[in-house]
C-alpha cells in the first residue's frame, strides 16, 4: 500500500502507540486545583526549558496568546505586531474582542522586523494617542515561511521596548523548531520577553496544548484569565504525559 505524508501542517500528526500509552497510564488529579501531578511536572519541565520561573498549562496556542495580551495589557492599549503574524491573521479577532487592545501592524521582511521600525511605531506619551503597551514577535515565524528571527535582532528589539516601557510578548508556536535549525537554546530566545508561548501540538508533535511561561509572579493572574476565558481542564494530566517528548530535548 502506498502511504501519504501528509504536508499540510506539523498539526495534523497523530500521537505514536508510545505516546498514547503514556498518556492512558498518565497519573492525574484535577488541575484546576493545581492537583494533577502530571500538569505540575510538565509545566515545572516547560520553565526550565524556556529559562522561565514558572509556567502554565493552555488548550491551545491560541489561548496562550491572548492570555498573554490580556494579562500585560488594558483596554485602549496598543499592541505592536508585524503585519502577518499569526495574531493578527488567524485568532479570530480574538485581541479587540477579549482585551479591548488595538493592533499597530508594521510590514516585515519574511516576518522579521527591525529595531528601528518598532522604535518609531511606539507612541509618545500624548493623551490623544493610544498607549503602546506591548510588541509581540513570532518564532518561527509562520506566514513569514517559518522564518527564524536572528536572536540579535531580538535583542535589539528588546532594548528598545525596555527602554520606552512596553511588555514583549513571544508566540514561540514553534520556538524549538528555531532553536533545533538554529542550535540556539530556546531558553536563550526566550530571554528578552515577559511571557512565551509555545506549543506541544505542532512541531512537538503531542495531540493536544500549549503552555505559556513567564515569572512566578504573573501565574495567578494568568491561572485566573485561563478560568475566565473557559481554559481551566480538569484531569489534564492525560493531555500533559505526553510531555514524554521533551525527554529529549
Ligand atoms: C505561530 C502560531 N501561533 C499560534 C498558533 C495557534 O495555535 P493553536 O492552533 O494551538 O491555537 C499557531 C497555529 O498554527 C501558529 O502557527
Amino acid at each position: 500500500m502506498k502511504s501519504v505524508i501528509d504536508l499540510r501542517s506539523d498539526t495534523v500528526t497523530r500521537p505514536t502507540p508510545a505516546m498514547r500509552k503514556v498518556m492512558a497510564e498518565a497519573e492525574v488529579g484535577d488541575d484546576v486545583f493545581g492537583e494533577d501531578p502530571t500538569v505540575n511536572r510538565l509545566q515545572e519541565r516547560a520553565a526550565e526549558l524556556l529559562g522561565k520561573e514558572s509556567a502554565l498549562f493552555v488548550p491551545s496556542g491560541i489561548m496562550a496568546n491572548q492570555l498573554a495580551i490580556r494579562a500585560l495589557t488594558q483596554p485602549g492599549d496598543e499592541v505592536i505586531l508585524e503585519a502577518q503574524a499569526h495574531i493578527f491573521h488567524y485568532e479570530a479577532g480574538a485581541g479587540g474582542a477579549l482585551s479591548g487592545v488595538q493592533f499597530y501592524c508594521l510590514p516585515g521582511v519574511r516576518g522579521i522586523l527591525k529595531a528601528d521600525q518598532v522604535a518609531e511605531a511606539i507612541r509618545t506619551d500624548e493623551y490623544y494617542l493610544p498607549p503602546t503597551r506591548l510588541i509581540c514577535l513570532e518564532n518561527t515565524h509562520n506566514r513569514g515561511g517559518g522564518t527564524i528571527y536572528p536572536l540579535e535582532t531580538i535583542r535589539a528589539v528588546a532594548k528598545v521596548a525596555r527602554s520606552r516601557g512596553v511588555a514583549m510578548h513571544l508566540d514561540g508556536a514553534r520556538i524549538f523548531n528555531a532553536s533545533a535549525a538554529s542550535g540556539i537554546p530556546a531558553a536563550d530566545y526566550a530571554k528578552p520577553f515577559d511571557t512565551v508561548s509555545f506549543c506541544l501540538s505542532k512541531g512537538l508533535g503531542a495531540p493536544v496544548g500549549s503552555m505559556i511561561c513567564t515569572t512566578r509572579n504573573r501565574i495567578p493572574h494568568l491561572r485566573r484569565l485561563r478560568r475566565m476565558f473557559g481554559g481551566g481542564m480538569r484531569q489534564a494530566g492525560i493531555l500533559a504525559a505526553a510531555r514524554h517528548i521533551f525527554d529529549s530535548i
